[in-house]
């Protein structure tokens, strides 16, 4: 703690401590500077309670932070600067593909990019803080928040974590005035809600989580994020805000995160409605021992700001709290300049050419092909399109949580291929009359732009049927009967069950929300000017009966390999109505060019605990144009003192290739990676025999053996 931090406190009275630790939404904070806001009554606070308050969401904009700011600065006794935090999670103004489609790149350089570029855009904004990434391991599509996700692996979800904290950060450990701090959340384990639904349950074992849910979490740590934010679920049939051993013994002891731990909204309050606490006091004080510090919105730390006498415990509590909260402050350098980060020159860089462009590149290395039959794809810039669909002629391409990106200076499919083909021919009528479709039949291919809207993914918008609604999909059985080609290009935010339209779909490219620019990516990809760069990060199913399905599931006594005696084998781990595979794999996903991996060779047959394996493979690009490909390592390990999974994700690099070219790729693999969580909690590699497969998908590859002695 410095001199000055130390200094402040002991000037502090504890109401004024308690007020750091409490974060009210900018509806509390009118910027008339009129004494009692609506909120400030309902909420049953006081103005004194106002410039007491230690932080802020939800508020960007040059003039309306510097007013704010201002006013609390003028009213405040100790003059100690609001702290500035917000959801800014896939771009500010120039909105990026949603986090979900960025991982289908795998290009941790790139979210390291996308996330940097925001930072900028957002610390101009006034942000000091924002509340991501989100690093919650996602498995069920019915979770609508999937689309704020890495997705199901451990790995590729540790790898994009570290990514966005440190492009977040501008690769600064505290960043600098152009650039906001992050803050990793919901720690622990919301992504496995049960059955999917939002603010349900987690009872998923404390072996499970380490195994698999908390190496995002860590490695947003490992990477300098100096904030947490509490999740809404419990843990062990605690909520996670008030759970001791979670954040006490888990996030601070274990893991070594030093910082301010935020609640997530309300979700101390909420303790009284999970039934774990009386009242908010009470509640209060269990977040308090948890070691939260920062209470959003359920006014809980205020209450115990009216205990006339604090235990000494509470006092001590409080203290360690706010020193925490208030280092974070200095480290900012909010003290010598409040105004951090608002100057008109970086005010000129929002929504820039360039940030654009970037966001253009970006939606092409996340677009995955999931379907293109006789290579239908590319197609020349003449031929005649009949452009239909929900999504044909709609700026709802950015996805949730893009607060400032504005529609109205989104590009829509339809203007996008309009400036890039010589002859479009729209249908806006989604029920295609006898006319619409005599127009269709004259066209050479038909795009069909289907799926859900921003409304139907992110927060609180869990689904029992992830799928294309039906009008839409009756539209593509119309269009079927016209006998032309067919290429469906979905927007979604999660996974969707696509039986229907994969077989209705000649061409089929998923772009999910693809952000500012998605639409001018789109045509590039159309024309074959890009290839399409992205690998699904999750699974999609075959059936809605099969989720959650996720490609490194647990090994079962009684697995189902797929050979025909396993199939006439009734007593296997199968569905008597469907079968285990999905429709489209984790890691799959087409590019137009043909490219082939061979001689894949380990540089060892045998190795010691400490050593990397250097795998060498080589890719060759047997077409006349250039190629895009992601390597995938796989890893088995043959006898685990636990269960694992029948294949790991353990190493990926995303190559580029000129026509024809031939490469031999080098990709180390430490391997530490391979350690597991043993039934005794703790994390080891074991000695053993390994398999290990290099691939461009989860599903096959080429295989060698090795041995850890
Ligand atoms: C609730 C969400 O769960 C969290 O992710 C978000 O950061 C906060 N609201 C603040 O908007």
């Amino acid at each position: 703690m410095s001199q000055f931090v130390k200094e402040l406190i002991s000037k502090m009275t504890f109401t004024e401590k308690i007020g750091q630790m409490t974060q009210l939404s900018g509806d509390f904070f009118a910027s008339d500077n009129s004494a009692i806001t609506g909120p400030l009554q309902q909420a049953n606070l006081a103005t004194t309670d106002l410039y007491q308050v230690g932080s802020i969401l939800g508020v960007s904009g040059v003039d309306e932070v510097k007013k704010i700011q201002e006013n609390y600065l003028q009213h405040s006794r100790l003059k100690i600067p609001l702290l500035f935090m917000a959801d800014v999670v896939h771009g500010y103004r120039t909105i990026f593909p949603i986090p979900l489609a960025l991982a289908a790149s795998f290009d941790p350089q790139l979210v390291s990019q996308t996330s940097e570029i925001f930072s900028r855009e957002a610390a101009a904004g006034g942000v000091h803080v924002t509340f991501a990434p989100m690093v919650d391991l996602v498995r069920d599509p019915r979770w609508g928040r999937v689309m704020e996700a890495n997705g199901e692996d451990p790995f590729l979800n540790s790898e994009l974590a570290k990514a966005s904290v440190e492009g977040i950060q501008g690769q600064q450990k505290i960043p600098d005035a152009d650039h906001v701090a992050a803050c990793v959340k919901h720690f622990a384990g919301y992504g496995a809600v049960e059955a999917g639904r939002e603010y349900n349950t987690v009872d998923i074992s404390e072996w499970r989580l380490r195994d698999q849910y908390l190496s995002g979490y860590q490695a947003a740590i490992e990477a300098g994020v100096p904030l947490v934010m509490t999740a809404f679920n419990t843990f062990q049939g605690k909520p996670a805000t008030g759970n001791y051993h979670l954040m006490r013994d888990i996030l601070r002891r274990e893991l070594g995160f030093k910082g301010p731990l935020i609640s997530d909204w309300d979700a101390i309050g909420e303790m009284i409605a999970h039934g774990t606490a009386s009242d908010l006091q009470d509640a209060a004080q269990q977040a308090l021992k948890a070691g939260v510090d920062i209470d959003m919105m359920s006014m809980a730390y205020l209450k115990l700001a009216r205990r006339v006498h604090p235990s000494s415990e509470l006092v001590d509590l409080v203290n360690q709290a706010v020193e925490r909260i208030l280092n974070f402050k200095e480290s900012l350098g909010l003290f010598t300049d409040p105004n951090r980060g608002l100057h008109s020159e970086n005010e000129k860089q929002i929504f820039s050419t360039h940030n654009l462009e970037i966001a253009q590149q970006a939606a092409v290395e996340s677009t995955v092909l999931l379907k293109n039959k006789n290579n239908l794809l590319p197609l020349s810039k003449d031929c005649r399109l009949g452009l239909v669909g929900k999504f044909a002629d709609n700026p709802d391409l950015l996805g949730s949580w893009s607060w400032q990106g504005k529609m109205a200076e989104t590009q829509t499919i339809k203007s996008a291929l309009q400036e890039n083909f010589t002859k479009v021919s729209y249908i806006q009528n989604q029920q295609l009359q006898a006319v619409d479709l005599q127009l269709l039949k004259q066209q050479d291919v038909i795009v069909a732009c289907l799926g859900l809207s921003a409304q139907q993914s992110g927060e609180a918008t869990s689904m029992t049927h992830p799928q294309i609604p039906d009008q839409q999909l009756a539209l593509l059985r119309k269009l079927q009967q016209l006998n032309k080609p067919i290429i469906t290009v979905l927007i979604t935010g999660r996974p969707l069950v696509l039986n229907p339209i994969i077989k209705n779909s000649d061409g089929l490219l998923l772009l999910w929300f693809p952000g500012s620019r998605g639409a001018a990516a789109l045509a590039q990809i159309l024309l074959g000017e890009k290839e399409p760069g992205g690998r699904l990060p999750m699974t999609f199913p075959k059936d809605l009966g099969q989720i959650p399905l996720y490609y490194n599931n647990f090994r079962t006594g009684r697995p189902l390999v797929g050979d025909k005696s396993d199939l006439e084998n009734k007593y296997l781990s199968k569905y008597i109505d469907q079968e285990n595979q999905p429709a489209f794999c984790f890691g799959y996903g087409l590019g137009y060019a043909k490219t082939a991996l061979s001689e894949s060779k380990l540089d060892k047959k045998t190795y010691q605990s400490i050593d990397s394996i250097k795998v060498s493979v080589k890719i060759e690009n047997h077409s006349d144009i250039s190629a895009k490909q992601v390597i995938q390592v796989y890893c088995h390990q043959i006898v685990g003192e636990t269960v694992r999974p029948q294949w790991e994700l353990k190493a990926f690099q995303k190559v580029k290739l000129q026509p024809k070219e031939i490469r031999k790729v080098e990709i180390d693999l430490p391997l530490n990676r391979l350690a597991y969580v043993h039934s005794d909690l703790k994390r080891r590699l074991d000695p053993g025999n390994y398999c290990l497969r290099v691939g461009f998908d989860s599903q096959s590859g080429l295989r060698q053996s090795f041995k850890i002695i």
